[in-house]
């Protein structure tokens, strides 16, 4: 990247403060766990990273819509393959609604494959009467309320690593082989969506693409022999926090000459990393993969072209994507100032929206929880918002899982305090279940329409 190319390296962030990193108690073991990794083969190809870049340019171009979803965190023990195809099966429902609903390309990024590492308010946790070191994230130590377990083990970022690649493994075998096909689209409607209100719009949707895909064969359209009716591009992102790790699978593509991060398609940057002078946005700023950096209620119109300016000095449409996470109370005010700050600069943006992290609150009970309502309140306001200024509201960010839990409050079948102890599942954040993302995806399919 033009100005950074002579000082910047994988490692240049190290002289700069990089704040929400592990304590790791061993510098050698750590050491030598980097160094394994950096022999290891890549997770992702930079020619992959291309592509979505590309894809996100037409999001910013205002052509095409960004539907980014997956866990808060992932586990290494909720790990299996119906875990992974639930999730998967989840998103592409939502895909299809918000395709043939709006008539726009849905860009398909999923938090998933490397999706392992925490940003923590405090780097301590009281649990009962232990201050225990806060959980970061399965890349880093384990939830279990012991010291032993919160002990950083540099040996979980070479799990990190493997469960990254056979996740990513699956979802290609899947978006690649018959799973994702659109003559599939009835089956991806599970058991509990199904028999909900939402399953049975679902369904009828479904019905009219199999009428669809009958018109186009019945008019002489080969339609097997059309790949894009059979496969999905599918993406893989995370938020990179643990730097170590990041830098380590950081490489030279043989193409090209540049670098990139090829632990996942896209990174973001976490609302608490992305100072402008930090370890993150420094790392950021030099490779090649198409980023992400969160925007909370906080952000300044500066602080935000600052961003811009860092992060995509060449102004390549596709590179940033600003994914706002305002709170549905101060959207509304707070998101316009910095759309026409960005809008007047001449920035290509992808402005996506994250309705998830605004909106958390502790229950009665003691579980962390979003309401439905919020979180769609929060995406009509950015729309509302984008409307106004002109401007394209890009995409949504959301957590989510293909189970049947329940974690939000509210949604069609109203979910509500008393019930969410009965499947609370998660190990971080309240995500949407089945049933409330398909609702989520009729809704913003809507807001799109109009
Ligand atoms: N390949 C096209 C797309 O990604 C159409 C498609 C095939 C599709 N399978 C899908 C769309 C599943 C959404 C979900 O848009
Ligand atoms: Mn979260």
């Amino acid at each position: 990247m033009s100005s950074a190319e002579s000082t910047w390296s994988p490692g240049s962030w190290r002289d700069k403060p990089a704040v929400q990193q592990p304590d790791w108690p061993d510098e050698a073991a750590l050491e030598a766990v980097l160094k394994q990794m950096r022999t290891m083969p890549p997770l992702v190809f930079a020619g992959e990273a291309r592509a979505l870049t590309e894809s996100l340019g037409h999001v910013a171009n205002g052509e095409a819509f960004l539907l980014q979803a997956g866990d808060c965190a992932e586990s290494f023990e909720a790990f299996s393959a119906d875990a992974i195809r639930d999730k998967l099966k989840v998103i592409l429902q939502m895909a299809v609604v918000l395709t043939y609903s709006s008539g726009v390309p849905t860009v398909k990024v999923g938090r998933i494959a490397g999706q392992f590492a925490k940003p923590r308010s405090s780097p301590t946790e009281t649990v009962g009467d232990l201050v225990l070191p806060s959980f970061r994230g399965h890349m880093v130590n384990d939830v279990a309320p012991t010291e032993a377990a919160r002990v950083p083990d540099p040996n979980r970022l070479l799990s990190a690593y493997h469960q990254s690649s056979s996740t990513l493994n699956l979802l290609r075998a899947f978006t690649k082989g018959g799973y994702a096909d659109l003559a599939r689209v009835h089956t991806w409607n599970q058991e509990f969506v199904a028999s909900s209100n939402e399953g049975q719009r679902y369904e009828q949707l479904a019905s009219e693409i199999d009428r669809a895909l009958r018109f186009m064969k019945a008019c002489g359209i080969n339609t097997t022999s059309l790949p894009t009716l059979h496969e999905v591009d599918f993406f893989t992102s995370h938020e990179a926090l643990v730097l170590g790790y990041e830098e380590a699978m950081t490489r030279r593509d043989s193409l090209t000459g540049d670098w990139y991060d090829c632990s996942a398609h896209m990174i973001w940057i976490g609302e608490r990393t992305r100072d402008l002078d930090g370890a993150h946005v420094e790392f950021f700023s030099g490779v090649n993969n198409p980023v992400g950096c969160k925007v909370g209620p906080t952000a300044t119109a500066d602080e935000v072209l600052g961003l811009c300016e860092r992060l995509n000095p060449d102004r390549i449409p596709g590179r940033l994507t600003l994914i706002t996470r305002m709170g549905a109370d101060k959207i509304e005010a707070g998101l316009p100032p910095l759309l026409a700050a960005v809008r007047d600069a001449g920035h290509p943006v992808v402005w996506a929206c994250d309705p998830m992290h605004g909106n958390t609150f502790t229950a009665n009970g003691g579980h962390k929880t979003r309401r439905f309502d919020d979180i769609l309140a929060e995406i009509a306001g950015f729309f509302a918002a984008h409307d106004a200024e002109g401007t394209w509201p890009g995409g949504v960010h959301v957590e989510l899982t293909g189970d049947d839990v329940t974690e939000c409050l509210g949604g069609a079948e109203e979910i509500l305090d008393t019930d969410l102890a009965s499947r609370y599942e998660t190990m971080c954040d309240p995500r949407l279940n089945g049933r409330q993302s398909v609702d989520l995806a009729f809704a913003v399919s809507e807001l799109l329409r109009r």
